[in-house]
C-alpha cells in the first residue's frame, strides 16, 4: 500500500486515554467531514487477539512478531472507515474481549510491533482524507498535521463508560482497574508513550455530551482552516 497519492489529503488526530470517547466522537466527525474513520487500536488489538489465537501472550514479543509476518492482514472501506481483515477475517467482537483487553498493552509497547503498525496507518491515507484515533497519531503517526485533539474525561466517568459497553460480566471497580493498568502502561512505555502533542487541543470531555464535542471539533477544525486561508 502507498501513501504517495494521499499528499494533499487531510488528516484529523484524535488522541487520548482509554474510554475518553475517542471513537464515537472520532466516528461522528469523519461523518462530519465526510472523512475515512481509522481506529488505530483496534490494528494493535488485531495483531494481540491474532497472537492469543495461537498461545501466545502479549508480554512474547517474538511470538507476536512471528505471528504479524504469518499473518496476512489486509485493508478494505466499509461503512465510513478504513477497516482491517486477518486471513480474509474481519475480526469483531473478540477484539474486545477482556483477555485482549489485559494483553494489547504490552503488545503495544513493543518498539518493532509499533514499527509495523505505523507503517500501516500511514499507508491507509490512500483511501482518502482520514479522522484517526489513538494514542500517538498526534506525536508520531501524523505529526505534521495542523488538525490535533486530545480527548480525556475523569478516571471515574471513563470506567462507567466503559463499564456500559462491557459484553462481559465484570464490575465497575474491575474495569476501572483495568483501564487504569491500560493507561499507566501506554503513558509510561519507552515508544511513542501516550502524552499530549504540545499543538493539541486538549477537551476534557467530563460531563459533556457527545453532540457537544463533536460540535467543538468541528468548529475548531473549521477555525483552523478559515486562518490558515
Ligand atoms: O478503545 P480503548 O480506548 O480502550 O483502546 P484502544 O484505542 O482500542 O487501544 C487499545 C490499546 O492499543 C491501547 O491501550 C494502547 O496500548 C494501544 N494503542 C497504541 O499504543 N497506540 C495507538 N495509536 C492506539 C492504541
Amino acid at each position: 500500500m502507498s501513501a504517495s497519492k494521499g499528499a494533499a489529503r487531510e488528516v484529523i488526530a484524535i488522541d487520548g486515554p482509554a474510554a475518553s470517547g475517542k471513537s464515537t466522537v472520532s466516528r461522528r466527525v469523519a461523518k462530519g467531514l465526510g472523512y475515512l474513520y481509522v481506529d488505530s487500536g483496534a490494528l494493535y488489538r488485531g495483531v494481540t487477539c491474532a497472537a492469543l489465537a495461537h498461545g501466545i501472550p502479549g508480554t512474547d514479543t517474538e511470538g507476536v512478531l512471528r505471528c504479524m509476518a504469518e499473518r496476512e492482514f489486509a485493508w478494505e472501506v466499509a461503512d465510513g472507515a478504513v477497516t482491517f481483515t486477518i486471513d480474509g477475517v474481519r475480526p469483531c467482537a473478540e477484539l474486545r474481549t477482556e483477555a485482549v483487553n489485559q494483553n494489547v498493552s504490552p503488545v503495544a509497547a513493543a518498539c518493532a510491533v509499533r514499527v509495523q503498525v505505523v507503517e500501516w496507518l500511514r499507508g491507509m491515507l490512500c483511501f482518502g482524507s482520514l479522522v484517526m484515533e489513538g494514542r500517538d497519531i498526534g506525536t508520531k503517526v501524523f505529526p505534521d498535521t495542523p488538525y490535533k485533539f486530545y480527548l480525556d474525561a475523569n478516571p471515574e466517568e471513563r470506567a462507567r463508560r466503559r463499564h456500559g459497553e462491557s459484553q462481559e460480566p465484570v464490575s465497575v471497580a474491575e474495569v476501572s482497574a483495568s483501564l487504569q493498568r491500560r493507561d499507566t502502561i501506554d503513558r509510561r512505555r519507552a515508544v511513542d508513550p501516550l502524552k499530549v502533542a504540545p499543538d493539541a487541543e486538549v477537551i476534557d470531555s467530563t460531563g459533556m455530551s457527545i453532540d457537544d464535542v463533536v460540535q467543538h471539533i468541528l468548529n475548531a477544525i473549521a477555525t483552523r482552516r478559515a486562518e490558515s486561508t
